[in-house]
């Protein structure tokens, strides 16, 4: 449980799983702003680069400069024609915020940062990872263009790779000296299919027959306050030694489809780049030695 009088961002507010999260935040006697396109504390298009700065600097201006935690649920799904958004929305929407915040983050005690991935991040086909590098790099005209020079299902190729790309740039950032090394925990929760009306769109259009064939081993779709109570520990202390982790709440679709495939052990390859790693990490005691 977190401590209430705490300040929180949360993207996606005004629906679903954004508006699950901020409810309970004020529940624990939290200050929640939230940012969506409609009823919200800060209403702004986070597809575009005015919408996303003028969102970060609002909510900056709300929260006096120090914010105890940010929970960035604002997306999109996977609709058709739409898939240079669903890459704004998804990856801009997430890291032009966080950068945007990361100095009022650090300047709270131990502050937290939950990011919403997807479990079609491990079970999507397809992926271009030229795609998702470019996402990385905030190219996402390059990347859309990538992706639909496949053709066919390009709109849940958009999603996945959108949520890949953000699910490594929480990995690659959350654990510098500048997010893990200044107090910030940033960690990722991947949700399988979960009632809210991002799935229920996705139910009612020409998709319905594959998303409803998709595999879920319990047998039936999560609820948002169940999602809702995961990201409410990953704000807690429960998570001060947590960073760059992804908390995979799917019904089990992830372990049905890639059981072998994770854990596993180091391969020989990645030897050098872990040595480099331990090399590169800050000896000042700011980030655990190794
Ligand atoms: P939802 O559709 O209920 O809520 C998403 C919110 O994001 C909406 O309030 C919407 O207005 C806002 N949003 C969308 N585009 C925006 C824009 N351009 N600017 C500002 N706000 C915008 O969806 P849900 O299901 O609660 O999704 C929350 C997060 O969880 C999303 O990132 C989604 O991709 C992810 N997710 C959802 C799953 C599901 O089955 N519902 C499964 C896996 C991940």
């Amino acid at each position: 449980m977190t401590s209430g009088g705490g300040t929180y961002a949360v993207t996606g507010s005004a629906s679903g799983m954004g508006a699950a999260v901020a409810e309970s935040l004020r529940a624990e006697g939290h200050t929640v702003i939230g940012v969506d396109l409609r009823d919200a504390d800060v209403v702004a298009d986070l597809s575009t680069a005015a919408g996303r700065r003028a969102a970060a600097d609002e909510v900056l201006a709300k929260a006096g400069g120090k914010l105890d935690g940010a929970v960035l649920a604002a997306g999109m799904g996977p609709s058709k024609g739409r898939e240079r958004m669903i890459t704004e929305v998804n990856v801009l929407g997430v890291t032009d915020l966080l950068t945007a915040w990361r100095p009022a983050l650090a300047a709270a005690d131990k502050a937290k940062v939950v990011v919403f991935g997807s479990n079609s991040t491990t079970v999507t086909p397809l992926v271009p990872r030229g795609a998702v590098r470019r996402l990385i790099n905030g190219d996402t005209a390059g990347a859309t263009r990538q992706i639909l020079r496949r053709r066919g299902v390009t709109a849940p190729v958009a999603y996945a790779a959108s949520k890949v790309a953000v699910t490594q740039w929480v990995r690659w950032q959350g654990t510098k000296p500048e997010w893990a090394g200044e107090g910030i925990r940033v960690n990722v929760i991947a949700p399988g299919p979960v009632m809210t009306p991002l799935l229920q769109s996705q139910l009612d259009s020409p998709q319905a027959k594959s998303v409803k064939s998709f595999p879920v081993p319990v047998r039936e779709y999560g609820t948002p306050e169940q999602l809702a109570a995961w990201v409410m520990i990953m704000l807690s202390p429960a998570a001060d030694f947590m960073a760059g982790t992804v908390i995979t709440v799917d019904g089990g679709t992830e372990a049905l489809m890639r059981t072998r495939d994770w854990p596993k052990p180091l391969p020989v390859r990645g030897m050098p780049k872990l040595l480099w790693k331990m090399y590169r990490a800050p000896k000042d005691g700011q980030v655990a030695q190794y």
